[in-house]
């Protein structure tokens, strides 16, 4: 697992907070930016993005790991996540960056910034369905 240092760790959530401000919840009116750092260095952002069909809408978290996927990136350092309220990650986003590694550090966030909750993906989806399952 990575150490990050507290410029690294704001930085990342400076970074996911002005995402936020791209969020599209027009229905949910619950703003969510999230920053993803690749081992490579780069960092991907993505927003929750709200359809008037509700199902059809999708997490920032995934927006952001789905952006790096597509860019050849599969390997993944550390994650914020901002909402209002310092509300946690879905299951279906647990789920995802589960299969990517479970080492992944993901950073909780409330909107003045304040760190709520710093975990590893493994300690929020203890005992996920990975990859190794389907050998
Ligand atoms: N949402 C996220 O973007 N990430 C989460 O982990 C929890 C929920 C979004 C989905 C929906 O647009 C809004 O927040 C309310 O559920």
């Amino acid at each position: 697992m990575i150490k990050l240092s507290d410029i690294e760790r704001k930085s990342l959530i400076d970074i996911a907070s002005e995402a936020r401000r791209r969020a599209y919840a027009p229905y949910s009116n619950y703003q969510v930016g999230a920053a993803l750092r690749t081992s490579s260095g780069r960092i991907y952002t993505g927003v929750n993005i709200e359809n008037a069909a509700y199902p059809a809408s999708i997490c920032a978290e995934r927006v952001a790991l789905f952006k790096a996927v597509s860019d050849g990136e599969t390997s993944f350092e550390v994650m914020a996540v901002v909402t209002s309220n310092g509300g946690t990650p879905c299951g279906s986003c647990r789920q995802v960056l589960s299969e990517f590694g479970l080492d992944t550090l993901v950073l909780i966030v409330d909107g003045d910034g304040k760190l709520v909750k710093e975990a590893t993906v493994e300690e929020l989806l203890p005992g996920a369905f990975r990859p190794d399952d389907l050998q």
